[in-house]
């Protein structure tokens, strides 16, 4: 496997920089040259501009002022620093929303809001949409080919809805096109012969709201789609202009982990790298450190996936705290060049913060950020951040590897607002999807098992493991590829909650798990119960080749289900009326397996199905060593070359034992190591040859 290309062409190395905002300080001549110096001993190369900057560069309508930034871009070009331009549609200018209201967004109460704020803006207007296509290509015309230039960044964390009356015709446009034009059709769907809801004309349809529709499924997940594409257009829009005047800059946007809001999985293709921003809550009373990291890594896997294996950007993370959350602990000493570094074992070709400099004044001044306003480079957060450039500086090798995987967990964002839609389950406050996805996840985690994150739409020929819990909604042609995937050998994994609606939550008619897939598991669901927390019931395990044994406590949602003939059962239940009926099950299809677990689990059963799994798949972590609890092992590979992250998310010292007869370099120390290693609490080594 080759090396991707560096993200500096022509210089193969980690990026190291984040968001910079000269355009706060420009009162402050001083700071602006400081900054230079600071970012040098910091061991930056790259600098995010200009996110917030409109009013800077477009005080008033029509009235341009680039030199502060051209000063900007020599400034730091001068001392080698790269820049990601980013285009301003973010936040506006106050007379931008004050001459065109209509670009001010209005809310699902139908509520326009006043200019404030940011990320707020209409996703159809025309006017607006005109006016970052005009900024955007002077930004191009007059930087693209600067030398210091490496990447645009467009916009910021795009989010959100807009249900104004321009946003309701871009629906109703999108519905039209989507139901061919005909309204039964989508009456159909949507299924609006439930409560007299059926529409006769398109002209009568407005986004799901609190004072009005929101109970027609099959619309609301259409109103989800509709905002995934019309912010997809938005961003075409903007990029439009940039790749005009200079084709051959990347585009990234960061995306914001698992944000609901926005279907990402369909938002790749249109960015040459992704990136995101990643603001975990470390030392937290609610979880260990590990599962804390193993839930980053979710992300960070899924990110490498996004594009087959790409190297991404960590577009942001905080170098002490944040200033949102309720609480905002500082990272412990060591957390931060091992949150950093935890990036880049997992597929980044950056560490990236926000923000380089504290501002004075308002809502983020006390944001954790490079540069205190204390102002010196002796401060903890700043020390981080120069022994992470230190660091990063030593494994510009790791540029453009990346890891393979043959596991994969199934993530589905469309499957999940499906999910989080219906009534007449458990909790509806929390469906679980997410954590379920993560508990299977943490499984391979703690195993050092290489994990891709898939979508209901991504190639699975490649896995020899493929984990799909709480895959609600089949769209098409997906039951006849999990089948597939199965026949030609790979073992598949789904849970309750399978093939209950299609790509329109219409409930498949037949039975339960549909759209073919009854025959697939080997079983047909009857019944889901979800009970209270007094209700205990145990998983019992019968003999079996996996490595289960014993009893299984169970959680809150258990499905009643009937296994064909010849499907293997593997657990019971304990009690209940459904006493004795399957919570795990395996069916033999083609020279693979598919297994179903009928209920919720607590993660130790999860763990020890995994084991089983494992060795079922003969699937392996890059070194074949035990991982104590807290240790995580990834390994990425290019070129001929490849790099092991050993990392310690326990607040105790590990000793690990490296493979027999393997010698590695630790890359910081330049140490040579074989056997035992101990790896102090929040410890990081990178190893290689
Ligand atoms: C987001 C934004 C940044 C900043 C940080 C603070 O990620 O993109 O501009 O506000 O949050 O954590
Ligand atoms: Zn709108």
């Amino acid at each position: 496997m080759e090396k991707f290309a560096p993200l500096i062409p022509g210089n193969p190395c980690l990026i190291h920089g984040g968001d910079y905002n000269p355009d706060q300080w420009l009162g402050y001549p001083d700071i602006l040259k400081e900054d230079v110096r600071l970012m040098k001993v910091a061991g930056v190369n790259s600098a995010t501009v200009a996110i917030f900057a409109w009013a800077a560069l477009e005080p008033r309508e029509g009235e341009y002022h680039f030199e502060w930034l051209d000063k900007v871009f020599d400034r730091l070009w001068k001392n080698g620093i790269h820049i990601i331009l980013s285009t301003p549609s973010g936040a506006r200018p106050a007379w931008m929303d004050e001459k065109y209201p209509e670009i001010n967004r209005v809310d699902e109460k139908r509520v326009r809001h006043l200019h404030g704020g940011r990320q707020n803006h209409c996703l159809t207007s025309p006017i607006y949409r005109q006016k970052v296509r005009e900024i955007n290509r002077m930004l191009a015309e007059r930087y693209g080919k600067h030398p210091a230039l490496m990447m645009w960044h467009i916009s910021n964390e795009y989010s959100g809805e807009c249900h104004c009356p321009l946003c309701q015709e871009a629906f109703r446009n999108w519905l039209r096109n989507k139901y061919d034009n005909d309204i039964e059709k989508l009456n159909h769907e949507w299924w609006t012969y439930f409560w007299s809801h059926r529409f006769t004309s398109f002209d009568q349809i407005e986004s799901p709201s609190p004072i009005g529709e929101g109970g027609i499924h099959g619309m609301n997940l259409d109103w989800k789609r509709f905002v995934t594409d019309q912010t997809l257009d938005f961003m075409r829009n903007e990029i439009a202009p940039l790749k005009e005047v200079c084709p051959d800059i990347p585009v990234t946007s960061n995306y914001m982990g698992f944000y609901n809001g926005l279907n990402y999985w369909k938002m790749v293709d249109i960015l040459d790298r992704v990136c995101w921003d990643n603001y975990p809550g470390w030392h937290n009373p609610h979880e260990k450190t590990w599962e804390t990291a193993a839930d980053v890594a979710f992300v960070h896997d899924m990110n490498r996936s996004f594009k087959a294996g790409k190297p991404f950007l960590m577009m942001e993370s905080t170098p002490s705290k944040v200033n949102w959350g309720d609480v905002n602990k500082v990272k412990r000493p060591g957390m931060h060049l091992l949150a950093s570094m935890q990036a880049i074992a997992h597929g980044s070709d950056s560490v990236q913060y926000f923000q380089w400099r504290k501002g004075r004044g308002a809502s983020e001044k006390f944001h954790g950020a490079v540069v205190d306003h204390y102002g010196r480079e002796d401060t903890m957060e700043f020390q981080g951040v120069a022994s992470v450039g230190k660091l990063l500086q030593k494994l510009s090798g790791v540029a453009g590897t990346t890891t393979s995987a043959q596991a994969a967990v199934l993530y589905d964002w469309e499957n999940r607002w499906a999910i989080d839609d219906f009534q007449g389950g458990h909790n509806h406050r929390d469906r679980g999807y997410v954590n379920t996805c993560r508990a299977h996840y943490r499984a391979l985690w703690k195993r050092g098992i290489p994990t891709d994150i898939v979508s209901e739409d991504s190639d699975f020929s490649g896995y020899k493991l493929l984990i799909a819990p709480m895959l609600y909604m089949l769209r098409p042609g997906v039951a006849k590829r999990l089948r597939e995937f199965a026949e030609q050998g790979g073992r598949l994994v789904l849970t309750y909650l399978t093939g209950y609606v299609n790509e329109n939550d219409l409930c498949f008619l037949g039975g339960f798990p549909g759209d073919g897939m009854m025959e697939t598991v080997g079983l047909r669901t009857e019944e889901l119960d979800a009970v209270y927390p007094e209700d205990e019931n145990s998983a019992v395990v019968k003999e079996n080749d996996l490595g289960l044994q014993g009893t299984y406590a169970l959680g809150d949602v258990r499905e009643i289900v009937h296994p064909a003939e010849g499907t293997e059962v593997l657990a019971v239940y304990e009690k209940d009326f459904y006493a004795g009926m399957p919570v795990l099950t395996r069916n033999q299809v083609g020279s693979g397996a598919v297994y179903y677990i009928a209920a919720r689990t607590g993660q130790d059963f999860i763990d020890d199905l995994t084991d089983g799994l494992l060795k079922e798949t003969g699937l392996t972590a890059p070194l074949e060593m035990e991982l104590p609890e807290g240790v995580s092992l990834t390994m990425r590979e290019g070129s001929g070359e490849k790099y092991y992250f050993l990392m310690n998310f326990s607040e105790n010292t590990k000793v690990v034992t490296l493979p027999q007869g393997m010698k590695f370099r630790d890359i910081d120390s330049d140490e040579l190591l074989e056997g035992q290693v101990e790896l102090q609490k929040y410890a990081v080594k990178v190893l290689t040859f």
